[in-house]
């Protein structure tokens, strides 16, 4: 097939073009940067809705990545401005030049407990797809109006879309704060010690991101499906705790939420808290990753 990916030549995009090329596609970063990678480039910058139509014209998928990937260092409203922009002009030039599908490169943080101002309880662990979204934060809320944007075009327009809702992405950018995770987790840190540091320990290995995007491109929906739709959260399969995670989130909120099945933390008590069980059914992607073999992770 021929797909574009917008922000191809970024951290998360170069890998994403090297899978999806060694899955035997053509392969083109939409970008304006040049891509790390051997794949077609096409200079664009996509805040333009006309440029955007040029650039995506004769793909058959596209795979949207470009974006601000982060709140730290724009103000809030060039965060929320530059990223719904995009996701706007790639939704409606994927409608206007009849682009089959858009794979959207959303994040958890979209759900309201990745990037976040205020911890709000979880209606139920593990979170899956049917749980409500909360995001109450300029990118999270970028994050999920681009997801929704592409829900609607689905509706309306028949576009085949599917939203990737992946965790914290280890990767080069944050190889400090990763090797002083990895580190903490295997001197057995225990509650005591983490006190005011718990978080849900939610984060992914570059490659398996990439590889989703791959499963992503091959995937049918049923040919009777009213609406081309779908989301799936993408997680390593383990918080990168050495603690419990039911005892981990009853350490954030003082009491433990809903547990909706326990049954999946009984089968493995280290499991992350958002639920990739959809992604596998569906998609046929697991990830590979663990931060247990840290040293194997590319970054
Ligand atoms: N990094 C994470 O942990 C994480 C987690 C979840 C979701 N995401 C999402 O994954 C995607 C990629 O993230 P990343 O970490 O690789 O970011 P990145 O900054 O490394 O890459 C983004 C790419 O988009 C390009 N881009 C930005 N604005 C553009 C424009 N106007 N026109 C054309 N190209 C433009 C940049 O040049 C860059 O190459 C983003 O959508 C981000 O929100 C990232």
């Amino acid at each position: 097939m021929n797909i574009a990916v917008t922000g191809g030549s970024g951290a998360i995009g170069t890998y994403v073009c090297d899978e999806l090329a060694t899955a035997g596609h053509n392969v083109t970063s939409l970008d304006v940067a040049a891509p790390k990678v051997n794949v077609a480039f096409r200079e664009v910058d996509l805040t333009n809705l006309e440029a955007t139509c040029k650039a995506v014209d004769g793909f058959d998928q596209i795979v949207h990545l470009a974006a601000i990937p982060d709140p730290y260092d724009d103000p809030p409203e060039t965060v929320m401005g530059v990223n719904t922009t995009l996701s706007f002009n790639v939704f409606e030039a994927a409608r206007l030049k009849g682009v089959n599908r858009v794979i959207y490169g959303c994040s958890e943080s979209s759900t309201g407990f990745g990037i976040h101002s205020v911890e709000l309880v979880p209606q139920y662990v593990p979170i899956d797809e049917e749980h409500l979204l909360w995001p109450h934060e300029t990118y999270s809320l970028s994050k999920h109006f681009g997801e929704r944007i592409g829900a609607n075009y689905a509706k309306a327009f028949g576009l085949e879309v599917i939203s990737l809702r992946y965790m914290w992405v280890w990767m080069k950018r944050t190889e400090e704060s990763v090797r002083n995770i990895v580190a903490r987790a295997r001197a057995d840190m225990n509650l005591e010690e983490m006190k005011g540091k718990l978080w849900f320990g939610a984060h992914i290995a570059i490659r398996d991101v990439a590889r989703a995007c791959a499963a992503a491109a091959f995937f049918e929906f049923d040919s009777d499906a009213d609406v081309r739709f779908e989301a799936f959260f993408l997680s390593a399969k383990h918080t990168f705790y050495s603690i419990p995670t039911l005892d981990v989130l009853e350490s954030i909120y003082g009491t433990l939420p809903p547990v909706k099945d326990m049954g999946y933390f009984e089968a493995d008590p280290y499991a992350a808290v958002f639920d990739i069980r959809k992604a596998k059914a569906m998609l046929g992607w697991e990830p590979k990753f663990d931060w247990r073999d840290f040293e194997e992770w590319e970054l």
